[in-house]
């Protein structure tokens, strides 16, 4: 790996607000190529088939971003069925709209921009409520959960997902300097980086019944693209935030693309898929 340029700035979880980014697309872009590869890809069908979405149902998907998840729930319901999909980036909403129809899906999502905390839908309007790596970017993930269980009819499914970034398992011969890094931006970027392990409490404390949660581990042992961005975002992130500075980042970075070419790198993630009925 080469890593890139440490750039300077003030580090933030720009998916609190992707509109007042520099420039959105890059984050249109970073959560498509998260879709596409395969290990995330897995993760987020396995959490589909938990939430069991049937073919004709009325499925709501709230912080929908470039619309992965959607266009999935779309040929899940097929054409009796119903997706609709909420957003508070305009930018967003845009751009799923554009990759819907590329993936001929076109008129079959509703993309709308909305926030989760206040959804325009009456009580009780959809089968399936789901949420999908957006409760760990807000600051109240217990108003957003109770909003998409007040829209969800009386024996409907509120599923939630969530990756944990307390469970971030990464070889390199630094694992000190790995925790600094690693940790001290997850819990300085994100309102809640430990949300994944919540997630059951949160539909209890909403009201839902029959709660299940299940664990999913993201694997990778190559330094796929989509790794190697998100540990290049995380040392940039480290010396924005003055953990390291951007020698020392740049040399961690070093390592890792070292450990990638021996054969011997691993990440894991941890994510949690939770799901209760109304
Ligand atoms: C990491 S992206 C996940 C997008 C999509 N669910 C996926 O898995 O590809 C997080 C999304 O949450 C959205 N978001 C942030 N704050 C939100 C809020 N208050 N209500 C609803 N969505 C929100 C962001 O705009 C972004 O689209």
């Amino acid at each position: 790996m080469t890593a890139r340029t440490i750039e300077c700035g003030l580090a933030i979880d720009p998916y609190r607000a992707v509109d007042a980014q520099p420039d959105p697309a890059q984050f249109v872009r970073r959560l498509e190529e998260r879709g596409e590869t395969p290990s995330h890809a897995r993760l987020r069908r396995r959490f589909l088939r938990l939430a069991r979405v049937s073919p004709g149902a009325t499925v709501l998907e709230v912080g929908s971003g470039s619309g992965v998840v959607s266009r999935d729930l779309a040929r899940m319901v097929g054409p009796r069925g119903r997706v609709v999909a909420v957003d508070p980036s305009r930018a967003f909403v845009r751009a799923a709209r554009r990759l819907a129809r590329l993936h001929g899906l076109g008129g079959r999502i509703d993309f709308r921009v909305g926030d989760g905390g206040q959804l325009p839908f009456r009580n009780g309007r959809f089968d399936v409520t789901l949420a999908v790596t957006v409760l760990l970017h807000v600051d109240a993930p217990e108003a957003i959960v109770a909003e998409m269980a007040r829209v969800t009819r009386p024996g409907g499914t509120v599923g939630v997902q969530d990756q944990d970034f307390g469970t971030v398992a990464l070889a390199h011969p630094d694992r000190r300097l790995t925790a600094r890094i690693l940790d001290g931006v997850a819990e300085r970027i994100y309102p809640e980086p430990f949300s994944g392990r919540r997630l059951p409490g949160l539909l209890r404390a909403a009201g839902l019944r029959h709660v299940r949660l299940r664990t999913d581990v993201y694997q990778d042992t190559t330094l796929e693209p989509y790794t190697q961005a998100f540990l290049e975002r995380r040392a940039e992130n480290a010396v924005k935030l003055g953990i390291v500075d951007a020698a020392a980042a740049q040399k961690w970075l070093g390592a890792l693309s070292a450990l990638a070419r021996s054969g011997a790198f691993v990440m894991t993630l941890n994510f949690y898929g939770a799901k209760g009925v109304k």
